[in-house]
């Protein structure tokens, strides 16, 4: 049996006086939670404040990019090494917003995976099509490829200590999560791919869900057999919302 696993993502929000109030109900609302690992990856600045609050709960924390690189001159990064120094366990890699916004393709979303696991992290790597190309019929395709960047530098056996992340673009933000059933295809896509190649990482590889996941729809999700948790937005920043979608990976 896979250990479900809730991630939230809080992309760019937050405060250090929001964060305290979020993240102390976190710690307290979590602690009767049982059969579910739970984590937030927070903006970087955060990071101290992450640690200092939960690193005796049963939460664990992450950041959402690194660099490719350990150091150097590369003005404004951040580097594996460092995010393990703040006590990370994860990282996210790959996350459509960066893939569009930052215009990351899939060799440097390669490279920065690698970068995570060399540094002691493990990396959430997001992968999921447009709008465009799920009605071309090309979701397959494109799950396909953005994953084989990953296995083509670091090898299948990389996916023993990562998280994959299916997430739809059209579903992030919008309020319009995949169903169930649209994402069990999906998900079970990822892990028949990966099974002709390795039968044992493909049966352990946590694959979660992402894209309008909230209280509300969490557990419908949750059921389907390759559906290992969720990878959370919006409803990570709002403490009843997060800890019911924690409840109902863990029930
Ligand atoms: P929402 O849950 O806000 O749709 O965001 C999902 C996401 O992008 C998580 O990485």
């Amino acid at each position: 049996m896979r250990q479900k696993l809730v991630a939230g993502n809080w992309k760019m929000h937050g405060s250090l006086v929001q964060n305290k109030v979020l993240l102390d109900a976190l710690v307290t609302g979590l602690k009767t939670v049982r059969n579910v690992s739970c984590a937030v990856c927070v903006p970087y600045p955060y990071l101290f404040q992450a640690r200092i609050i939960l690193h005796e709960s049963n939460i664990a924390w992450g950041a959402q990019n690194l660099s490719p690189f350990d150091y150097g001159a590369y003005t404004g990064e951040v580097s594996g090494p460092m995010l393990k120094d703040f006590g990370c366990r994860y990282v996210i890699v790959g996350h459509s917003e960066r893939r569009t916004l930052q215009g990351e393709d899939s060799r440097l979303v390669a490279q920065k995976f690698k970068a995570a696991q060399a540094a002691g992290l493990i990396p959430i790597l997001c992968i999921g099509e447009t709008l465009a190309e799920r009605e071309a019929g090309a979701t397959e395709k494109v799950v396909a490829g953005q994953l084989e960047a990953v296995l083509e530098l670091s090898g299948i056996a990389a996916l023993t200590s990562a998280v994959v992340a299916y997430e739809p673009v059209w579903a992030i933000g919008t309020g319009n999560n995949a169903t169930p059933e649209q994402a069990q295809t999906v998900h079970a896509f990822i892990r028949q791919g990966l099974t002709a190649r390795n039968p044992e990482v493909a049966r352990q590889l946590q694959i979660l869900y992402g894209g309008s996941v909230k209280a509300g729809n969490a557990a419908q999700l949750f059921v389907m057999p390759d559906i290992d948790g969720g990878l959370i937005g919006g409803a990570s920043l709002n403490a009843d919302e997060f800890l019911a979608i924690c409840a109902a990976a863990g029930s």
